[in-house]
This record gives C-alpha cells, sequence and structure tokens, in this order.
C-alpha cells in the first residue's frame, strides 16, 4: 500500500536544513491506552500507526535514516505478558509492513544485541526485513530493537580487544567503526515524545552533538505534522560543536 497520505511539507520547511538522521525515542503507549482504561498493549498496537506515518513522512521531507527505539536492554525488566506482547508485535509488524516499506524504497536496518533473549521467529523476521530491503536506496529505517548504548559500547570496546588493537590505536574512530551502524551518521535530531526528559540509554555514542526536541504528545498520537514541527524546531537551533558562531 502506497503513502495513504498525500504528501504536504510545510512551506516554513522549505528551503531550511533537513536534518540527515532523526532519532525517535517512541514513548507513552502504555499511558496513551490507560487514559481510555484500556490495556497497556493497546498502546504499542496503535504506535504502529504512527510508525508508519512518521516513516512516510521523513521520506517525504528527504531524512536520509530514521532511527526508532523499539525496545531496550531494560525493557526485559517488564512483566513477561508485556514482553511477549512486544515481541510478537514487532516481529508481525516487520512481517506486516515490510513489503509496503520496500515498495517505497526504504532499507530496514536493525541496532541492538541478537541475544538469546530475542525468539528465532522474532530473529526471522528481522533477517527477511533485512535482506528484503537491503538495496533500497531511498531511506534508512534503523530499528534499535533489544538496544542498548551502553550495550553497544561495550560491544564495541569488546571488538576492539578481539581484533588485537593496541591501547595506542584506540581512539574514537576506532570505536567508532565498531559500532553497530558506522555507516550511519550521527543523528542530527533525537526527539523524545511523551513528556519524559530523559535519554533512557538510546544511542549514548551517537548523540553527543544532537539536538533534541521534546513534546508531550503520546506516540500513539504521533503523526507526520509532529515530525515537521520538531524539524521546525531543529532548524531554529544553532549547531555550534564546540566552535564559535559563523
Ligand atoms: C514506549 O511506550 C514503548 C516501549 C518502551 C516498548 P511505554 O510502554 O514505555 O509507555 P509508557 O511510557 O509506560 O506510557
Ligand atoms: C525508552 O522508553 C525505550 C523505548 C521507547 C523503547 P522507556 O519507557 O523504556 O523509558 P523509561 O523507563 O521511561 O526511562
Ligand atoms: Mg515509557
Amino acid at each position: 500500500m502506497p503513502d495513504p497520505r498525500p504528501i504536504e511539507i510545510p512551506a516554513s520547511l522549505v528551503g531550511g536544513t533537513i536534518p540527515k538522521h532523526v532519532a525517535i525515542v517512541m514513548d507513552g503507549n502504555g499511558r496513551w491506552a490507560q487514559r481510555q482504561g484500556l490495556p497497556r498493549t493497546v498502546g504499542h498496537g496503535a504506535g504502529e500507526e504512527s510508525l508508519l506515518d512518521t516513516t512516510y513522512g521523513a521520506l517525504s521531507l528527504g531524512v536520509r535514516v530514521l532511527t526508532v527505539y523499539a525496545f531496550s536492554t531494560e525493557n526485559w525488566r517488564r512483566p513477561v505478558d508485556e514482553v511477549r506482547y512486544l515481541m510478537n508485535f514487532n516481529s508481525g509488524l516487520l512481517q506486516r509492513r515490510q513489503h509496503e516499506l520496500h515498495d517505497q524504497g526504504v532499507r530496514i536496518t536493525f541496532s541492538g544485541r541478537r541475544d538469546w533473549r530475542v525468539p528465532k521467529k522474532v530473529m526471522k523476521n528481522m533477517d527477511s526485513a533485512e535482506s528484503l530491503t537491503g538495496a533500497n536506496k531511498a531511506m534508512t529505517l534503523n530499528i534499535a530493537f533489544n538496544y542498548g548504548g551502553r550495550a553497544e559500547i561495550v560491544d564495541a570496546v569488546a571488538r576492539l580487544v578481539a581484533d588485537k588493537v593496541p591501547a595506542n590505536k584506540i581512539d574514537e574512530k576506532a570505536l567508532r567503526s565498531r559500532l553497530y551502524h558506522p555507516e550511519l551518521p550521527d543523528p542530527d535530531l533525537v526527539v523524545r515524545t511523551s513528556g519524559e526528559y530523559r535519554i533512557s540509554n538510546f544511542l549514548l555514542w551517537e548523540m553527543a552533538y544532537s539536538e533534541l526536541v521534546f513534546t508531550d504528545v503520546l506516540w500513539p498520537d504521533f503523526r507526520r505534522e509532529q515530525l515537521f514541527e520538531a524539524v521546525e524546531e531543529f532548524q531554529r537551533r544553532e549547531r555550534r560543536f564546540g566552535g564559535l558562531d559563523k
């Protein structure tokens, strides 16, 4: 199914800098459901539409990479039923949506640990989405799944050791090249929904100089319009990277 809504990019965004890489902490699903007296899992389900609409919005803006935080290394602490739901839901979402995303030229990748806790069926759907869409060029949708920023850095350090890199050759470039996706640029813009002002172990290395935008909107209510608003906010920021104004 192609983009179900016509693309209307706000005039105010045209001509401004479009972030190459946008990363989103998709938060607030449980609260969204509970406010309506529904089980938390209904909120996760409702987030599917938000993800697809936001992906189309990013595509139409010309964003090159969209990273979304779908499941953290800490989310295993949730009740087993919710964890099971999230595993099945994410796996089903890939199955349901990979062809649609493929038709739009989206490459699907994953950041995170593929350890024993991730069910085989989920792993299979991840592999299949990756191989189906691997050659696509329109945009990369990078799904952070069983992802932790600290775990990613630990894994990179373990690789440095496995590669027998001598201490005097360890620099930022050597470490960065061992992160999960060294080919992706660092995020220019990180958005967190649901009114929480924290990072929750997301992209710790990569967001060193990202612009952060926080919104009270809960993830199931988030659509491309909210992405566009975040990009407008991004365009008002002045990035200095430790240097001085131009
Ligand atoms: C985000 O929504 C989805 C995941 C963390 C998997 P939450 O489930 O964290 O929803 P809230 O924050 O409890 O409302
Ligand atoms: C961050 O949200 C993880 C994801 C969105 C997948 P959480 O809901 O897990 O974060 P905390 O617990 O509020 O910090
Ligand atoms: Mg949350």
